[in-house]
């Protein structure tokens, strides 16, 4: 079953991404972990019905936040307060990723925002890298929106930079746009495999939070 656990490192609780058998059991015997339930994670599994494609879009209600432990309980309620917008400063969650498998991906959220944590195929980080930086409206290549080693873990904001809709395609059977990343419907924005802008109205790529691999498996952002 899955299970969110503290890790050594900063005593948060990272939130692993359940995997398919392990949805089944949360969302059939509403087990808790941590006080958590199934539903309170959103997960849900179509891979038990013939011919229905798995799911590979799973919502998790992140509930790890740095910042708001110890420290903050010892302050008095004024400075907690005043210093609220210093606690959102320092907010991060960690994400254990381990149960995304190849071309899946995750949404999650961070400071009240969605994001995307994609773990790319080979066929789409080798669309990402064929691209010509040089033409694209925001040049980024997947390297500089990724880190060494582990070019196939994509982690953006799942905010367009036009207006702010959530864009389509984290979720299994949800149109991906033409460029193969995220497609946002508000006014037609097509971002492609490393979550570049290609076409529409958005100015910038989806964004890439401020993240780094805690271990192998575990991500934090923020
Ligand atoms: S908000 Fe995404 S295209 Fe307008």
């Amino acid at each position: 079953m899955s299970t969110v656990k503290k890790t050594k490192s900063t005593g948060k609780k990272p939130v692993k991404a359940p995997k398919g058998p392990a949805a089944v059991a949360l969302n059939a015997d509403k087990a808790t972990s941590g006080g958590i339930t199934a539903d309170d994670l959103g997960v849900e599994n179509n891979d038990q019905a013939p011919g229905v494609r798995r799911r590979d879009f799973i919502h998790i209600a992140t509930v790890s936040f740095a910042g708001v432990g110890a420290a903050a309980v010892a302050m008095p309620l004024v400075s907690q307060m005043s210093a609220s917008a210093d606690v959102l400063a320092l907010a991060s969650i960690e994400v254990d990723v381990a149960a995304i498998q190849t071309g899946q991906s995750i949404k999650t959220s961070w400071r009240k925002q969605p994001v995307f944590i994609r773990n790319l195929t080979p066929a789409e980080v080798e669309e990402a890298n064929k691209v010509d930086v040089g033409g694209l409206r925001d040049p980024q290549t997947l390297a500089d929106r990724t880190k060494p080693g582990k070019e196939n873990w994509l982690i953006t904001l799942g905010v367009c930079t036009h207006l702010g809709c959530v864009p389509l395609g984290a979720a299994a059977g949800e149109v991906k746009g033409e460029y193969g990343g995220y497609f946002c419907p508000c006014h037609g924005s097509h971002y492609d495999t490393a979550a570049r802008i290609r076409k529409g109205p958005a100015p910038t790529n989806l964004v890439v939070p401020e993240f780094a691999f805690i271990s192998d498996t575990v991500v934090k952002i923020g």
